[in-house]
């Protein structure tokens, strides 16, 4: 027994210690080992580890891929840590087949997966049983999709069809200088079409987290990143049956804010930080926005209110005057549907002007995107919270979270400014013929404008017709928006039967 337990011993003992030289040259590139990474990811001493052993054929052990369970603030999750030092994390048949192996007892246990990128792609040698591995996690990213929170975290090269796994799970995590994602690498691009480009010009961290939405998390290290990713479980329920966590009351309901009156100058056209006025709405200020540095014009953010987890999808005045367009559109349904998937609660603060008008919105498909916006809020069966701060116009009213695509409760500061469009541009398009036959079209069109507004803008006008159910003083709304909520919580709405709708791609 005594030389058994020590060859066992040994053997553990080298496989966890890995290749000396390929673990200096990974961390020459900057990058933590797997098990390094699993250390800050999870609670200490939680992790418990599935096939050590298991190799291709005559090959490494662990087959490049270290896969478990563990607890994040003693909750449980599943997790796969590619291992760079071993076959450069190529996914093979055995490797993939220890990622399915996880992935099916996420699912099975209701427990969010999560999942460490690092790794050159389909491992050349094993040909197309290394295809077979990839769709084989496809299928199961798909699945498990609604089930169980996913959520992919690039800590080095994830390419070529390897990328589609992380844009099919909930949330994609990228450390900047170390993370590349792409199909199709820069030797390939200049055999093609000639075009030069290096690894990081084309799918670095910096170009997916502000230019194509791949990214909803970018870092400047592993360790921050790696927190941030154990942020984002605390927020989300393990399955989508359970609540998420909840935190102990604030005593939100009766918390009036006044700052929230400063915050929000009058004038309808005058900039402000609606981050601001996040923080102040929810609890300490702690706000974990999603996608924040792409489509800055809407913010989208998990937070605490009250102690219950909400989602907050918000305009953003200080960024092209808060205005939605199609990657806007995108960012938010995405999370809208996430939400409304897990049972999180949505709150809506509207500011918006409208839609952005032109040609390159309109090819860029802006119809398709925003109606995936609208979608996703006539979809959603969780409690949904609207509040008009200022202006809500047009089709951007109506997507946002409007009383007529069901929301629940609808709140308006009496700053609001619910209306078809601004009144100039109403007035010009309504007595375009009345001003140009005018001696003095400017006096004709400030009375105009005035008439206008007081008879179609006025803030009492939607509140009067049922489409607001109250007009609130600012400094209240942490505490009207935490009552509504409350009275929300058992909200429970039966789904038409049909295989599923078929919403705009
Ligand atoms: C087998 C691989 C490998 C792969 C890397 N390695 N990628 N082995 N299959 N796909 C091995 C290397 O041979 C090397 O082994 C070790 O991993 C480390 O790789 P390096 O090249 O030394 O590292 P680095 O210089 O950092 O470059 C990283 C890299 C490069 C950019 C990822 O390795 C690379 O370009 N690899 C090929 C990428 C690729 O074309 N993959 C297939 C994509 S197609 P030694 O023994 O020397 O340490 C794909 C299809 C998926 O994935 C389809 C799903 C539907």
């Amino acid at each position: 027994m005594a030389g058994l337990r020590d060859a066992r011993e040994h053997r553990r003992a080298e496989i966890l210690a890995g290749r000396a030289d390929a673990v200096g040259r990974q961390r020459a590139r900057g990058k933590r080992t797997a098990r390094e990474r699993l250390d800050l990811l999870l609670d200490g001493g939680s992790f418990v580890e599935l096939d050590l052993f298991r190799r291709q054929g005559e090959g490494p052990a662990t087959d490049g891929v270290v896969t478990g369970s563990g607890t994040i603030d003693g909750r449980r999750v599943f997790v796969y840590a590619q291992d760079f030092t071993i076959l450069g994390g190529s996914l093979g048949a055995a490797h993939a087949a220890k990622i399915h192996k996880v992935m099916d007892l996420a699912v099975a246990n209701g427990a969010p997966l999560v999942g460490l990128n690092d790794s050159g792609g389909a491992r050349i040698q094993e040909g197309v049983m290394a295809l077979d591995g990839y769709g084989g996690i496809f299928r199961r990213n798909v699945a498990a999709s609604g089930v169980v929170p996913q959520i992919s975290v690039v800590l080095g090269p994830c390419a070529g069809g390897a990328a589609y796994s992380p844009a099919l799970t909930d949330f994609t995590f990228m450390v900047a200088g170390s993370a590349q994602m792409y199909l199709t690498g820069p030797d390939v691009i200049e055999a093609v079409s000639g075009e030069r480009v290096t690894h990081a010009e084309l799918g670095g961290a910096q170009v997916h987290g502000t230019r194509t939405g791949v990214a909803s998390f970018v870092h400047p290290d592993e360790e921050s990143c790696l927190a941030d990713v154990r942020h984002l479980v605390s927020l989300l329920p393990s399955n989508y049956l359970e609540p998420a966590p909840s935190a102990p009351s604030r005593g939100a309901a009766d918390d009036p804010r006044p700052r929230l009156a400063e915050l929000v100058p009058a004038e309808p056209n005058r900039p402000y930080d609606m981050l601001e006025v996040v923080a102040e709405l929810v609890d300490d200020a702690d706000v974990l926005e999603v996608h924040e540095d792409w489509a800055r014009n809407v913010i989208c953010a998990l937070a605490r209110l009250d102690g219950e987890t909400v989602g907050i999808v918000a305009n953003q005045p200080s960024v092209l005057a808060g205005v939605l367009d199609a990657d806007a559109a995108q960012k938010a349904a995405r999370f809208v549907r996430f939400c409304d998937a897990f049972g999180i609660p949505l709150v809506t603060l509207v500011d918006v002007p409208g839609f952005l008008p032109g040609t390159a919105q309109e090819y860029a498909g802006v119809i398709r995107h925003g109606a995936k916006l609208l979608y996703a809020y006539c979809e959603a069966t969780v409690p949904r919270v609207q509040v008009i701060l200022r202006k809500a116009y047009g089709g951007a009213y109506i997507v946002m979270d409007s009383r007529s695509i069901g929301a629940d409760v609808s709140l308006a500061w009496p700053t609001n400014e619910i209306a078809v469009m601004g009144a100039e541009a109403a007035v010009n398009v309504v007595h375009r013929r009345d001003l140009a036959a005018a001696d003095d079209p400017g006096a004709l069109r400030g009375e105009l404008v005035e008439r206008y507004r007081e008879r179609l803008m006025h803030p009492y006008y939607a509140a009067e017709r049922g489409l607001v159910d109250d007009v609130i003083d600012p400094a209240r709304t942490r505490i009207e928006v935490a009552r509504a909520l409350a009275m929300l919580r058992n909200k429970s709405v039966a789904q038409p039967a049909r295989k599923h709708g078929n919403g705009p791609q």
